[in-house]
């Protein structure tokens, strides 16, 4: 396994001798608890029924559930195997359907397999592997670029959990926090709590308390009032999409924190690594928002907290107009106020 460095002591996704081992996220931070899985359905669920979240770690995941796919079809029919394999791959593929990391980890899925001779299960391995490597080393160094935009004493605001659980390891907006921390440049971490799935609560918390960087939680509906305190001058925040024009979708929450923002004078920080960024998607308009089921935000760790006949809206991801970005950071580099034409020299 790779250098886990200081500031980061979480690997959600591991993979032991011939099975993909998850740490169940539903259950933290009460239980540390390793799902063990062999079968790529199992693998779907997990992405689905957020065992594994954040956007680079659901890419990472289905390239790893790819292998355990490639591994059952090419056992079952040594000829067919590529044609049987397509149908697990759309079966991952349509597990979550807003974070563009999952269609493509399994795009370089699809290219690879163009390449192999004899059994698949070895390379994809490889692959998988690659690209959870190549996630750490691009949150390292967006890490790096992220930390060096933030001026010393500053305070930030962050939003859902986009740390080692949501990543390869280290994070993106988290990565920034974490580097950031280390260099001195901070006065004040805040997290929203993010409802209704709590990863601020349970999991950003979680990881910060673990490596000893003070944090504040806040009910979401606080965000606006934290910053006309004047507590906060960033707000360092993911992303599970970022269209051509610099649009950004991510966890629901984030517009209404970006408004606010805006409103009162503070910045925009987007980290994501390049395998967030869709040219191929125009604008936020374009991209598919996620509505998930209607118990999430009725109920609360499975008692009812809504009263009885009662309905819910629960869209799990919103669009930020890149208008409200000032900068988007990736392992490539940083574009600051995006736009169509800065994006396109980002990704060309
Ligand atoms: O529903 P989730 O928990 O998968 O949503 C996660 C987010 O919105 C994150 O901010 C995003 O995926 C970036 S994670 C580095």
């Amino acid at each position: 396994m790779s250098d886990l460095g200081s500031h980061d002591r979480v690997r959600a996704i591991q993979w032991a001798e011939d099975r993909l081992q998850l740490l169940d996220q539903r259950r933290l931070p009460g239980e540390e608890i390793y799902l063990s899985l062999t079968d790529v359905g199992a693998v779907a669920d997990a992405i689905r029924d957020m065992v594994v979240r954040g956007a680079p770690a659901i890419g990472i995941t289905a390239a790893f559930g790819a292998v355990l796919a490639a591994r059952h079809r090419y056992m079952e029919d040594r000829q067919a195997w590529r044609e049987t394999l397509q149908t697990d791959l759309a079966l991952l593929g349509g597990a979550r359907p807003t974070a563009v990391n999952l269609g493509w980890a399994l795009a370089r899925v699809g290219e690879c397999l163009k390449t192999v001779r004899g059994d698949p299960e070895p390379v994809l391995l490889a692959l998988a592997r690659e690209i959870h490597q190549q996630d750490i080393t691009a949150n390292r160094r967006m890490g790096e670029l992220g930390a060096a935009l933030i001026e010393p004493g500053s305070g930030v605001l962050t939003h859902c959990n986009t740390g080692s659980l949501a990543t390869g390891g280290y994070g993106t907006a988290l990565g920034v926090i974490r580097s950031a921390w280390a260099a001195g440049r901070l006065s004040a971490v805040f997290a929203d709590e993010t409802r209704p799935w709590l990863q601020g609560a349970r999991l950003t918390a979680w990881e910060l308390v673990q490596d000893a960087i003070p944090v504040s939680l806040l009910v979401d509906g606080a965000a606006a009032h934290l910053m006309k305190s004047g507590q906060v001058q960033w707000l360092v925040v993911g992303s599970d999409r970022i269209a051509a024009n610099g649009d950004v979708a991510n966890k629901i929450g984030t517009y209404a924190a970006a408004v606010a923002a805006h409103h009162h004078g503070v910045k925009v920080m987007v980290v994501a690594p390049c395998s967030t960024v869709d040219m191929n998607t125009p604008t936020g308009a374009d991209i598919p928002i996620e509505i998930r089921p209607e118990s999430e935000v009725l109920e609360l760790a499975g008692q009812s907290v809504a009263a009885r006949g009662a309905k819910a809206w629960n869209p799990a991801f919103d669009i930020t107009p890149a208008q409200l970005v000032d900068a988007i950071v990736t392992e490539r580099g940083v574009v600051e106020r995006p736009d169509p034409a800065g994006m396109k020299a980002l990704m060309s």
